[in-house]
């Protein structure tokens, strides 16, 4: 059985579709994306340098940093686009009550 830390970070309606936060929960700083009534969660910090993938432009399930325009896929993490060439860390997302709900590995 898998033992897992779930968090309540954010409420549904506190992301606009097409649009993405960060938040910050048992020490990760994360984005929040939100597409359609759709909620996928990430690392917030890009693989490839300092971008925070937040910031990003956000089109359809693709994500590009705004800092050397790399792409990820953010239900999966992986890369579209170089320069980046690591897999972003993605997180199970659950709908709760109105609220996004992030299960971590304890
Ligand atoms: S820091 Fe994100 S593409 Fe380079």
């Amino acid at each position: 059985m898998t033992v897992t830390t779930t968090l309540d970070p954010i409420g549904t309606e506190d992301i606009a579709p097409g649009e993405a936060v960060q938040v910050q929960a048992a020490g990760l700083t994360l984005a929040v994306f939100r597409v359609g009534d759709e909620f996928y969660v990430t690392d917030d910090q890009c693989t490839h340098g300092p971008g925070l993938l937040h910031e990003g432009c956000l089109t359809g399930y693709e994500i590009e940093c705004d800092f050397h325009q790399g792409s990820f896929n953010i239900r999966t993490g992986e890369v579209i686009e170089p320069p980046c060439t690591v897999a972003l860390r993605v997180y199970p997302v659950t709908l709760r009550d109105g609220r996004v709900m992030i299960d971590l590995p304890a």
